[in-house]
């Protein structure tokens, strides 16, 4: 890591906008780069400094005192902290996951960024690569998180207000809660959590694991995989505690704290020309201001990976430092550019088979059933489709006329601060901890009614409070797992919310984020998120489905 450089280029991205905005928009993406950067940098003296408790001689696995045995942790409920692959796989049949993740709010901006990326691209099955979005509050658009959902993404947990401590539970429920009330997110889908600043605490693994979370990915394996020592576990349950970050957060390892079924996704480093002591995590393209040397390191440490046990490969990204057209900022074209080069010559190099860009939540659906590479095709989490649920506010871009624009009346709120859609009915003030599932609005005396529990979004009718379709590929039983403190009663609401109604209509603010669409007719520049070329009609429970 260059510190000198990293600090400059954070300096010159936030004073360019606290300049032209008053700091507001960005300071999401701004401060958590600063605070992840020196918080990984803290972990890499840490190591160095060799004291002892960190992974160094020994291995990754005994320096955490962790300890598992295979035989009877077995998938797909437990499985081992291991270098290896699961299921006893060869290498050779294991696919080359390149998992992609993007963090914070979801905007315009942000969509746009990643889509730079990820919208042309077809994994070796045909299909559109999706990846995980790790969503806070601030400054999100909600109609855009429901369109990430319905096309396929990982929408997972970054909690409301993106604290530098160790979030509270309520930080954790409520952005929970109101992703499932405004952007109509079934509860059983929302799976995953990753910490603000990756600042985890025992605590926090411990509630998400009594939430019913299926995973958390914010520890971090910092020795290269040509290290005897790496601490690059494929993802494993928490059985047996923690066998990553053992010397940087307090209270876990030497076998704590068990969580019976809870996966731990490690976020793995890319490293430099130094090895251990040059690793980079998030945003690896902001620590030097050549391009070129950030993809050597990339493709330096995909090859490790590919030539040895094959572990996943992370792309970890705040989408707005690779945002292009952000007032008062230059377009980062070399590191666009650069990213780009770097997932084709990953994914299209003749002497690199099965190279799949991938979510965690698919991930996770691989690690519980390791199939070889060849049959990847084979799990529902890998497959495309697109349903044809009609004319329906459900998130797909060719229904926004039927969004909800949501502006508070009253003066400072933060809901006005940046474009916030739904078709959930609009919430009287923005969401809180406090007051996550705020009443709906209803200026037009229409009230939206909310997702149930045995209902998916592509299907929800939230104007006509119907589910379209009722088959098994779209209605399901009502897995809701319990949240909140003691798991009280805090599942999906399904039936109106009904607040107060403001008799005054709302006024359209000066905001100059306001990019996304405005009413009908307009449609957002955001999704090009596509599906695969293959089409496929399947009649489900008497309704009819395109698959295109
Ligand atoms: C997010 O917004 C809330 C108010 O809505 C504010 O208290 C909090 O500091 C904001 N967080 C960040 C990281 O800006
Ligand atoms: C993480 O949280 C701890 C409190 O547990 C705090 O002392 C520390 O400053 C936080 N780290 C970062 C990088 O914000
Ligand atoms: C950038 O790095 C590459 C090698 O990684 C080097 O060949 C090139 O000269 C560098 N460019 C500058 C401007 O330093
Ligand atoms: C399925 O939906 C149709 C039409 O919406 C409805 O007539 C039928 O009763 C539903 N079937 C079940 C089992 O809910
Ligand atoms: C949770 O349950 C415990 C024991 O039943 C009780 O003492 C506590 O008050 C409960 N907490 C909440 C927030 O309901
Ligand atoms: C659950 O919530 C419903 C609706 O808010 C309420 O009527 C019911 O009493 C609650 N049940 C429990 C056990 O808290
Ligand atoms: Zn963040």
């Amino acid at each position: 890591m260059k510190p000198t450089i990293v600090s400059s280029l954070l300096a010159l991205a936030c004073a360019g906008v606290a300049t032209a905005h008053g700091g507001d928009l960005l300071n999401q993406g701004c401060r958590p780069i600063a605070k992840r950067s020196l918080d990984l940098q803290r972990r890499q003296l840490t190591q160095s400094g060799g004291e002892g408790q960190t992974v160094t001689a020994g291995g990754g696995a005994s320096a955490a005192r962790y300890s598992c045995d295979p035989n009877t942790c077995k998938l797909p409920k437990c499985h081992c902290a291991d270098t290896n692959p699961p299921g006893g796989l060869d290498p050779k049949d294991v696919p080359q996951f390149i998992v992609f993740t993007a963090d914070d709010a979801v905007q315009d901006y942000t969509i746009n960024s990643v889509n730079q990326f990820l919208a042309q691209r077809k994994n070796p099955n045909g299909c559109t690569p999706v990846m995980s979005y790790y969503v806070s509050l601030n400054y999100t658009n909600y109609a855009q998180v429901t369109e990430l959902y319905v096309n396929g993404n990982d929408v997972a947990d970054h909690t409301m207000t993106h604290q530098e401590q160790p979030a509270t539970n309520a930080e954790i429920d409520g952005n929970l809660i109101t992703l499932n009330a405004l952007a109509g997110i079934p509860y059983k889908s929302i799976i995953g959590y990753r910490a603000p600043f990756l600042n985890y605490s025992r605590a926090n693994l411990e509630h998400l694991a009594n939430t019913g979370f299926t995973y958390d990915s914010s520890s971090t394996a910092s020795v290269p995989v040509t290290d005897p020592n790496t601490d690059a576990f494929w993802p494993y349950t928490l059985d047996n505690g923690m066998a990553n970050d053992c010397s940087s957060v307090a209270d876990i390892c030497g076998g704590q704290p068990k969580l019976p079924g809870f996966w731990e996704i490690p976020m793995y480093a890319i490293f430099d020309q130094r090895g251990a002591a040059g690793a980079h995590l998030m945003d690896p393209w902001l620590d030097s201001s050549n391009a070129s040397d950030v993809l050597s390191w990339m493709k330096n440490t995909f090859t490790d990976h590919y030539n040895g046990k094959r572990q996943p490969f992370g792309v970890y990204t705040h989408p707005i430092h690779l945002a292009k057209g952000y007032p008062g900022l230059t377009d980062p074209v070399d590191q666009i550019n650069m990213l780009n080069e770097f997932l084709d010559w990953a994914t299209t190099s003749a002497d690199m088979q099965n190279v799949w860009i991938i979510s965690n939540k698919q991930l996770m659906a691989w690690m519980q059933n390791p199939v070889p590479a060849s049959q990847l095709n084979t799990l529902d989490a890998f497959k495309c489709q697109k349903p044809n649920a009609g004319h329906i506010c459900n998130g797909f871009q060719e229904n926004n006329d039927l969004l909800e624009h949501c502006i508070s009346n009253t003066a400072g709120d933060a809901l006005n601060n940046s474009p916030f859609y739904t078709c959930y009915g609009c919430p009287v003030t923005t969401p809180s901890p406090q007051q996550p599932n705020p009443p709906q609005k209803n200026n037009d005396k229409s009230v939206r009614t909310r997702i149930p529990a045995n209902c998916d979004t592509a299907f929800w009718d939230p104007i006509n409070a119907r589910c379209t379709c009722n088959g098994s590929g779209c209605a399901f039983d009502d897995s809701t797992r319990p949240i909140g403190p003691n798991g009280s009663n805090l599942t999906s609401s399904g039936s109106s919310n009904t607040g107060s109604s403001s008799g005054s209509s709302p006024s359209a603010s000066s905001d100059p984020y306001r990019t996304f669409g405005s009413g009908a007719g307009r449609t957002t520049s955001s999704s090009v998120f596509g599906w695969a070329a293959s089409v496929v009609a399947a009649a489900v429970g008497g309704a009819m489905m395109v698959f295109i």
